[in-house]
């Protein structure tokens, strides 16, 4: 038995030239193609070729019908569909430089029965940049042009946007670190002055029972200090000009240095007619400079804590922002990366003026499987959209809530708008209406393929003068896609 090898079908130079593809070329280039291209057929159903295979094959369809597939993520979508005779698919840049070792970018599938004209890539590669090298040149220069401006662009607009937040977030962090080394510093004279106070009280050989009982009056302010009300800076002018006058009436000269602090710490005439009642005469002076320090003391640890506890609070807002040190994907709740991205935009915000911030969060909404770190990047493009539409001022609302098996989050302002025209175009990638410099028009493309591709979610705009609504749906339970 001898083995018997089907010759393939061909098509000959005139059925070749059928087709749009080679209708304008020449005798001997449709007879080298008709040598080298054979026909094959697949059933309704079948695959034609599978995206990531290493792309062998330039196809060229004959009859039938076939669709197109990309695969996003874990799931499949379908991006077309053709009977269109002639249409071109499979390794269609062999002959550009570097493109030959990409793999199919895609698949194909036979919708009904299909025939191909089929070329080996490597072979019509080298046969076309022989026949049209000006072409393969103009070709090459567009593709790597596009390219590179793209990874440029790309990576210029990350490194703005970073630079951006993180001048933001410097600037935040400097007032409370000011004045944190501002009370560190305040608080060291304060603590040797009371140090010096102290010797000259020991060396007045006073009664151990009247220093006892000076401790208590201390104790006493400071407690009361911690309760004090604030007071109207009207207030304040009185109760200082009545501290002043009891002061200058028990003969203590440096009343209007002790008054501010004492009435900052609530501290009032009964006190001190308390404080004159307890302790000799002699001591009176020294005795309430001494209390006052305390007092003082006990104001600047307050601001001390307070300006290092913004300073973690900012610090953690950050790290949930950038999700230093966490998982890239998780069960999350919506309404932190919403927190956190508002601390990082705060400085922008008050840069702006007048705008009031909103947050209207659904208590009961449940956590979704998200990738925090993405979603933060898109809080972070529709808000500084919203500001930058508000150059006047106005309101800008954070809204979440649940809608069926969806978490609803609502990024609203009460600018501009944006013309019904415009609406689909601004998700386009480069578009842009900010002056050259102000933007890169990516910020709500990224958004978009971050929310429908990455999650599985949707990304719209409502909008009419002074409403605008920028709504995100993530769903609550995985999609079949998340990865
Ligand atoms: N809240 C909004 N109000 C009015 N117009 C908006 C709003 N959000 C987006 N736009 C319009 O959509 C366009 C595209 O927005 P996109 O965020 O994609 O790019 P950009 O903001 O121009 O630049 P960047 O890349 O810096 O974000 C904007 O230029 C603007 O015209
Ligand atoms: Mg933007």
């Amino acid at each position: 038995m001898s083995d018997i090898v089907a010759e393939p079908m061909r098509l000959s130079p005139s059925e070749l030239r059928t087709l749009f593809l080679f209708e304008k070329l020449d005798d001997d280039q449709l007879a080298w193609l008709s040598k080298h291209g054979y026909c094959q057929t697949w059933s309704a159903g079948e695959p034609v070729y599978n995206e990531g295979d290493p792309a062998t094959c330039f196809y060229v369809l004959l009859s039938g019908t076939l669709s197109m597939h990309r695969r996003v993520e874990n799931t499949e979508v379908e991006t077309g569909r053709t009977n269109q005779r002639g249409v071109y698919a499979g390794a269609t840049q062999s002959f550009l430089k570097g493109m030959a070792e990409l793999p199919y970018w895609g698949s194909v599938r036979a919708v009904t029965d299909c025939d191909f004209w089929l070329i080996g890539a490597t072979e019509f590669g080298e046969k076309f940049r022989e026949w049209f090298p000006m072409a393969v040149h103009l070709l090459e220069g567009m593709n790597q042009g596009f390219r590179s401006s793209q990874a440029i662009i790309g990576q210029r607009e990350r490194l703005l946007s970073l630079g951006r937040l993180s001048a933001g977030l410097t600037h935040e962090l400097n007032n409370p670190a000011t004045a944190a080394v501002r009370a560190t510093a305040s608080l060291r004279e304060l603590v040797s002055k009371i140090r010096r106070k102290l010797a000259h009280i020991a060396v007045a050989q006073v009664d151990p029972k009247a220093l006892v009982a000076l401790t208590e009056l201390q104790e006493s302010a400071v407690e009361k200090m911690a309760k004090a009300e604030k007071l109207s800076p009207v207030e304040m002018g009185e109760a200082e000009d009545e501290i002043s006058g009891w002061l200058d009436d028990h003969g203590i000269d440096d009343g209007w240095d002790l008054a501010p602090p004492l009435v900052e710490a609530g501290v009032d005439t009964d006190w001190l007619d308390e404080m004159a009642a307890t302790v000799p005469a002699t001591l009176l002076a020294d005795g309430l400079h001494w209390v006052t320090y305390a007092l003082e003391i006990e104001q600047l640890m307050v601001e001390i804590e307070d300006s290092t506890g913004r300073i973690s609070h900012l610090v953690a807002a950050a790290k949930q922002y950038s999700q230093m040190d966490r998982a890239a994907h998780q069960e999350i709740d919506v309404r932190d990366g919403l927190k956190s991205t508002l601390i990082m935009l705060n400085h922008k915000i008050k840069e702006r003026g007048n705008i009031t911030v909103v947050k209207d969060f659904d208590d009961s909404l449940p956590t979704i499987p998200a990738h925090p770190a993405e979603l933060n990047q898109v809080w972070t493009n529709l808000i500084d959209n919203a500001i930058y539409a508000m150059p006047d001022g106005g309101t800008l609302t954070l809204r979440t809530s649940r809608e069926d098996g969806w978490v609803l989050v609502e990024i609203c302002d009460t600018g501009v708008g944006i013309p019904k025209e415009m609406q689909q175009k601004i998700f386009e990638p480069f578009f842009t209406t900010k002056p050259v410099g102000a933007g890169t028009g990516l910020g709500l493309d990224i958004s978009y393929r971050v929310i429908t591709q990455r999650h599985g979610g949707d990304l719209r705009v409502k909008s009419y003068p002074g409403d605008t609504r920028f709504q995100v749906r993530l769903p609550v339970t995985e999609p079949p896609s998340f990865g």
